[in-house]
């Protein structure tokens, strides 16, 4: 069997064919927008290096996530900036934070969408790393306590549920903290919330944009002693079995382009719901490209989050989830 009885272009020669036989479907079901949020009062203010992406007040925030839930988006994820920084991130975890504040208005307004919440300590750090920063006695250099982090994040973790979060999202990739935050949440009552546990994150280039974004961009040093090396696959699979094993509901690969391949990976051995990460620096050099005129950005958008869902992905966070929900429709 073979060429001429095999002809693979019948089957390609119309859209209604192709329709199908497609094997991949992309629809609005599979988005999750990332919104910033902070202090003030009719606070719209553009990201210049995410066109289309904005820090706003919480009142200006409520009015697009109203349109989102119009859209049909199934869920939204939220990044705060606050007012004040310091050296424990203490707005992370207090009652009047901006991202508890955001929820709380949120829901009092937008009820069919759900409010998922970023749990990390580097938008909240003056010195922008994800945890607790000390100095080692004996050799005088800064490292990232993990121990001492977790209590920060259950704190932070909790308060947000209290607040109203529908699903909180660990992002620090500290060891051991989907266990420590499902302990706390089922202690405080909330053993209904789900985690998704960003359980692959590697350290990567493409979230610069992102950090200009949420101004949290580390003060000294990187984030490669407990972000993952990109040279990895089967490191990959660790953090997400251990993930599991804590509790966590939803495991999440990020970046999601450069990783498509952790992606299919874990699908494939664990079956359970992967979400990805399309980040930041993967928007933007899109939207760059598309100023220039170079790339069509919506045909390159779709291209790319149909790739991400092909993978093996079965929810897609993306700066494109506004733009492609009303793409799809059409
Ligand atoms: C950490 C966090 C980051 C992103 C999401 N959560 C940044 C980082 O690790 O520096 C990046 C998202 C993006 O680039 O779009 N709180």
């Amino acid at each position: 069997m073979g060429f001429p009885n095999q002809r693979l272009r019948r089957l390609r020669q119309n859209e209604n064919i192709r329709r199908l036989v497609r094997e991949t479907d992309l629809s609005v079901n599979d988005l999750i927008m990332p919104l910033f949020v902070r202090p003030g009062k009719g606070v719209k203010q553009m990201i210049p290096s995410m066109p289309g992406n904005y820090q706003m007040s919480v009142d200006k925030l409520v009015e697009e996530v109203k349109i989102l839930e119009g859209h049909g988006i199934p869920g939204i994820i939220l990044f705060g900036i606050p007012d004040k920084k310091d050296e424990m991130g203490s707005d992370a975890y207090a009652d009047e934070g901006i991202i508890q504040q955001a929820i709380i208005a949120i829901k009092k307004t937008v009820k069919n969408i759900l409010v998922i919440t970023d749990v990390c300590l580097c938008e909240y750090t003056d010195h922008g790393h994800c945890g607790f920063v000390r100095r080692d006695d004996r050799t005088g250099n800064f490292e990232v306590d993990n121990d001492m982090t977790l209590e920060l994040l259950v704190k932070e973790a909790v308060s947000h549920a209290k607040a109203g979060a529908d699903i909180v999202a660990p992002s620090d990739m500290m060891d051991g903290r989907v266990g420590a935050i499902r302990d706390a949440l089922d202690e405080g009552g909330f053993h209904h919330i789900p985690i998704m546990a960003y359980s692959a994150k590697y350290a990567s280039g493409f979230y610069g944009p992102f950090r200009e974004a949420a101004e949290s961009t580390p003060g000294f040093g990187d984030r490669s002693s407990y972000q993952m090396d990109p040279h990895n696959v089967t490191e990959a699979l660790r953090e997400v079995s251990l993930d599991i094993g804590e509790g966590a509901d939803i495991v999440m690969v990020k970046p999601a382009l450069a990783y498509l391949d952790i992606i299919r990976i874990i699908k494939d051995t664990f079956d359970y719901p992967v979400a990805a990460y399309n980040v930041s620096g993967e928007f933007s050099v899109v939207k760059a490209a598309a100023e220039k005129g170079w790339i069509d950005e919506k045909r390159v958008a779709l291209e790319i989050l149909t790739g991400i869902k092909r993978a093996g992905a079965d929810m897609i966070l993306t700066y494109w989830a506004k733009d492609a929900a009303q793409w799809l429709k059409k």
